[in-house]
């Protein structure tokens, strides 16, 4: 794992979405795994910018979202399918066939599930996966005590998942209490996860997934089995992290990063 500091919220979203238009730049085709929530909207606000500015082209992508919630339909609002479209999909060229989300309108969910495994297979797995944490140490929604080796299944979220998405849907009763999420190993098998925190309320939970112990009570510490993995911080979710300095470092001298510098 290797963990990279920037000074903003800004500068650590810009990261990240350079990371993607680098690997994207790389390889058209590439599938790329999405996550939704507050952190992602700044990263795909710099995309859509590289994509009118720099005419980066999503045209040969595929995408496959993390989760969506069970229950809401895809026009609703507070779906992921509506974010999505929202924050990247509409307004880049890619093609609306391409981009995936697990159908959380299923009459047989777990059936679905299974085809969203099957479907992320059938398309070689993915490259890149963006993530995001949420309070509970989550990635996806996999909530505390999630398998390390969970697929792509139904999980009911937690009072804290819960109490975070409420200002969104305007109130805790309206949020779902059900998603479907890939689960942790699913997430893990992808070729290369990029995780990106910001802000001061994260900064526990970061340390927690990163210098803690790999747990399932912190789904997020899975990413330290994974062979590539980066989490992008801005200062302020840093501030709990012991080896910054390590960090700082590497960031500064290797070569790999010379052209994000
Ligand atoms: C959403 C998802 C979640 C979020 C996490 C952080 O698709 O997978 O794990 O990434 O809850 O959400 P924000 O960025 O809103 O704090």
């Amino acid at each position: 794992m290797e963990v990279i500091i920037q000074p903003s919220d800004e500068s650590a979203a810009a990261l990240v979405a350079r990371i993607v238009a680098h690997d994207l730049r790389a390889n058209p085709h590439l599938v790329l795994g999405l996550a939704t929530g507050k952190t992602m909207e700044r990263v795909y606000r710099q995309l859509v910018h590289f994509h009118k500015e720099q005419g980066l082209d999503f045209s040969l992508c595929r995408t496959f979202n993390l989760d969506e919630y069970v229950g809401l339909f895809p026009s609703d609002p507070h779906s992921y399918r509506h974010y999505m479209d929202q924050q990247l999909f509409r307004q880049v060229n890619i093609e609306p066939r391409n981009t995936h989300l697990p159908n959380g309108l299923a009459t047989d969910l777990d059936d679905e599930c299974r085809r969203y495994e099957a479907l992320i297979q059938r398309f070689g797995g993915v490259d890149l996966q963006l993530l995001g944490i949420g309070r509970a140490g989550h990635i996806g929604f996999n909530e505390p005590l999630s398998a390390l080796r969970s697929r792509t299944r139904v999980k009911a979220l937690t009072p804290t998942t819960i109490r975070q998405n409420a200002p969104l849907f305007g109130g805790e009763e309206r949020v779902p209490r059900r998603a479907i999420t890939m689960g942790v190993g699913t997430i893990i098998e992808a070729r290369r996860c990029v995780l990106l925190a910001t802000g001061e309320t994260k900064a526990e939970v970061v340390a927690q997934a990163v210098e803690g112990p790999i747990t399932s009570m912190v789904t997020a510490s899975a990413l330290q089995l994974h062979p590539r993995c980066t989490v992008v911080v801005d200062e302020e979710a840093a501030t709990r992290l012991k080896e910054n300095d390590y960090y700082r470092w590497i960031f500064e001298n290797e070569p790999e990063w010379e052209e994000y510098r």
